[in-house]
């Protein structure tokens, strides 16, 4: 069960409810309808299976503006849409769902084509006087899961969340609200019936989730007309793409993204980057990216160096870049305000940049560099200049680009004039004023979406001034569609058991909440990990999109070499691992990326009707739709009690091949050094050499292919790692369709797309083949092979049709 969160209260009643429908006319997509209280409401299906509902509390609808959607989506409308009445209600009526209003209330029921329940309105629609009230039914036995980096458990049932981006030192499970908003929930009914629920508003909002009365989920929202979506789809996954497509997939990034980065508040000087540098290439522990933190500015002015520490910015990171690594540098969006010298900030006065108070002088909040200006991230024009500032960083040769404390976070102050400091501290006061695209709002609308605005500054900035090479953003605040312009990491953790199990908990409902490319601070931020700690971090890590080492300023280093050599033996393996996994990872991106899929998967996504996973919620999660982890998440552990779900050909253990049937549950050794892992039988795992960076190319390829007694279909996807070149083909995708009969497995590839990965060497493995004599054949030329139990391997030059006598 959740921990508390935001203590439960009883949800005010609404003063106005929707009321008895007067009018109702039929439109192309959906209806349109008008209540004797004069709210109204309009209903849209965008595809079969996506609803958009609009409400209107005195007739009159917001402009439809909102910056969560994906500008460059397309929806069809429905394929067929038949809208029937009665006397009673209204129905309208997709291959994909079927949705009620009840004439009397304006109550809105959503059911399958069979008639199942999905999503119906407890009651009306309805406005207090500060807000819009939606209250939906929860279904016995449903599970809740999304919400983005809410702390409690994946399930949310319980809980009631509130939504205000907040700088959350120091969170702790049950902490409520931290970073991000996303409000959008997947509800997974005991049946496996699922639907998603996005209510678009960055307003403040909360979702009381079966708290104040556990068969009703209340949505109140600051805000008068409103707009939500109602999705249906029999997978639950295709509910979670149709939703990150609504708000926009994340954009393939460089390969390097998914090395391994290292972080820490602060590497202070140049000497002391180049130590950390050498530590890894020393010891032979991959690593591509180097983070330098707030440090590395000169007083904290942001777009500045201090040159005493990092006296040749340019030279170091060329020699970094020599030696693999990639430089990310932190930018917040403070501005220091009380240097007249500071260019930045003269340059932002004169344009007008900063937000304002009412009164119209620009607003002042304390942060690192003590009193600063905060551009408005939510006016195109300043967004154009912030990007253009960052021209100097990517001369100097920057790479990515992390933005932090853009909740908006101030320092602990009592706002002068704020109405209630409690809720206004720590941010800007709510009357703020924000452009918002010229529509013009207070703070209390814009704050949600003000980190977003940031990094869209950013990702934009980096595109224009680089435009062959693809941006790399790191946000810690972000609303619904962050991902289109940043990855995310979770915050400020520390270094406990039960944050390692949050920062599970948090990557899996980010990637249900569409935020694919994510983590949280390997070995915790504050604090100091135990090395068994730091070690099974290390290893749930590196299967996490976002791979950041990070330590606080107070917290003794965190490298993987500092707590002695066997935790150093167990985070290299870990991180060798990752390396290996590589092109899987990849491909997973870029599906991420051209599908708007999760990359991770919590196993109710991937199996919402089996019964072990709902009743026994096991701690195992998928990666892309192969993999399957059962990380280490508790002190002194050393064995796990692994749940292999139901499929066709069973499992495989990745590191010794044993086979697994499906739908069995076994306890599986799990001494220091490993991590449970698992493939599914019938997928074709590609594997890289380890290498000391991204920036070595691979060379070889491994392609394990675990059998399943049939045939089946594996693809993997490969690019130059970098720029834009594979919109135009210039990619290698590569089909590998497996048969397996009677003594014979072939194995037949199809490749696409110009782009050559320069694998001189194929390394193939078959995994779970059986015993016996065997001749491979590849353009029909025996070759020499070599085995043990069960796995056969041999090299190709060539990926050429294959044959192999079982
Ligand atoms: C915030 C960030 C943390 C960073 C620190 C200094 O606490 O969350 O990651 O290291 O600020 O910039």
């Amino acid at each position: 069960m959740a921990p508390p969160v935001s203590p439960p209260r009883a949800a005010v009643p609404p003063v106005r409810s929707f009321g008895p429908v007067t009018h109702l006319d039929s439109t192309a997509a959906g209806a349109h309808l008008q209540s004797d209280a004069g709210a109204a409401m309009r209903l849209d299906f965008l595809t079969d299976g996506v609803l958009r509902v609009r409400l209107a509390p005195f007739g009159r609808f917001s402009d439809g503006f909102s910056y969560a959607l994906d500008p460059e989506a397309d929806w069809p409308g429905p394929a067929r849409l038949e809208i029937e009445g009665d006397e009673d209600s209204v129905t309208l009526q997709t291959a994909l769902l079927t949705a009620r209003i009840e004439r009397a209330t304006g109550r809105l029921s959503v059911r399958t084509p069979d008639g199942l329940p999905v999503l119906d309105d407890a009651d009306a629609p309805g406005w207090t006087a500060e807000h819009a009230v939606l209250v939906k039914r929860l279904r016995d036995g449903e599970r809740v899961l999304g919400l983005g980096d809410k702390t409690t458990t994946l399930d949310r049932r319980g809980g009631r969340y509130a939504h205000w981006n907040t700088d959350a030192f120091a969170f702790e499970r049950g902490t409520d609200p931290i970073y991000k908003t996303i409000p959008f929930v997947l509800g997974i009914g005991e049946d496996g019936v699922a639907y998603g629920l996005f209510v678009d508003t960055p307003a403040r909002s909360s979702f009381d989730v079966g708290a104040a009365d556990p068969k009703r989920l209340i949505v109140e929202a600051e805000a008068g007309a409103l707009t939500y979506y109602v999705f249906h789809d029999p997978s639950p996954l295709a509910i979670v793409q149709a939703f990150t497509r609504l708000t926009g997939p994340m954009p393939m990034l460089p390969r390097w993204a998914l090395g391994y980065h290292q972080c820490r508040y602060s590497y202070r000087s140049a000497d002391e980057v180049r130590a950390v540098a050498r530590g890894f290439r020393a010891r032979g522990i991959p690593c591509d990216a180097l983070y330098f933190d707030i440090h590395y500015m000169d007083g904290y002015r942001v777009f500045t160096w201090d040159r005493d520490a990092f006296p040749d910015p340019a030279g170091l990171i060329r020699e970094l870049e020599e030696d693999g690594f990639r430089t990310v540098v932190i930018v917040d969006p403070g501005v220091k305000a009380d240097d007249p010298d500071y260019a930045v900030a003269r340059d932002g006065l004169e344009r007008g940049a900063f937000c304002r108070m009412p009164d119209g002088e620009p607003y002042v909040g304390d942060v690192w560099p003590g009193p600063c200006y905060f551009p408005d991230f939510t006016d195109p024009a300043v967004r154009r200049w912030w990007g253009g500032l960052h021209r100097e960083l990517l001369d100097a040769g920057v790479d990515g680009v992390w933005n932090d404390m853009n909740e908006p976070a101030i320092f602990d102050v009592e706002q002068e004039g704020a109405a209630d400091v409690e809720e206004n501290a720590k941010t800007f006061p709510d009357d703020v004023r924000h452009h918002y695209e010229g529509h013009g709002a207070d703070h209390a609308l814009a704050h949600n979406v003000y980190g977003m605005q940031m990094v869209r500054a950013t990702y934009d900035g980096l595109k224009a001034l680089r435009p062959d090479r693809r941006p790399f953003v790191i946000t810690r605040a972000a609303y619904a569609g962050t991902q289109r312009y940043a990855t995310g990491w979770t915050g400020d953790n520390a270094s406990t058991w039960d944050h390692l199990r949050l920062a599970l908990q948090q990557a899996l409902s980010l990637n249900v909440s569409g935020m694919a490319f994510v983590g949280a601070d390997v070995g915790g931020f504050i604090g100091a990990p135990s090395g068994e700690l730091l070690a099974r971090w290390m290893q749930l890590g590196a299967l996490m999109p976002l791979f950041r080492n990070h330590s606080g300023l107070d917290s003794p280093p965190q490298e993987p070499w500092v707590l002695g050599e066997e935790v150093e033996r167990v985070c290299r393996e870990a991180i060798e691992l990752r390396y290996r996994l590589l092109p899987y990872l990849y491909t997973q991106m870029h599906r991420a990326a051209e599908e708007a899929l999760p990359i991770l998967r919590p196993l109710a996504l991937v199996h919402p009707d089996d019964e072990t996973v709902r009743e026994q919620s096991p701690d195992g999660f998928y990666v892309g739709p192969d993999l399957l982890a059962y990380p280490v998440l508790h002190e002194g552990q050393r064995e796990a009690e692994v749940y292999f779900p139901p499929n066709s050909g069973g499992w495989f253990d990745f590191h010794t091949g044993t086979p697994y049937e499906p739908g069995t549950t076994h306890r599986v050794e799990a001494p220091l050094g490993t991590m449970p892992l698992f493939v599914r039988a019938g997928t074709v795992l590609p594997l890289d050499p380890v290498r000391a960076s991204t920036a070595e190319a691979a060379g070889e390829l491994t392609l394990r292919v675990y059998a399943s007694g049939g045939s089946f279909a594996a693809s993997l996807y490969d690019d130059a790692g970098d720029g834009w070149g594979y919109h135009d083909d210039e990619a290698h995708r590569v089909m590998l369709r497996v048969e397996q009969g009677e003594g014979r497995l072939t194995l037949h590839p199809t490749i696409e797309g110009s782009y050559e990965p320069g694998w001189q060497v194929y390394h193939v493995e078959i995994i779970g083949v059986g015993g016996g004599k065997r001749a491979v054949l590849a353009e029909a030329e025996p070759l020499p092979i070599s085995g043990e139990s069960g796995i056969l391997r041999f090299q190709i030059s060539r990926l050429g049709p294959i044959s192999v006598e079982l």
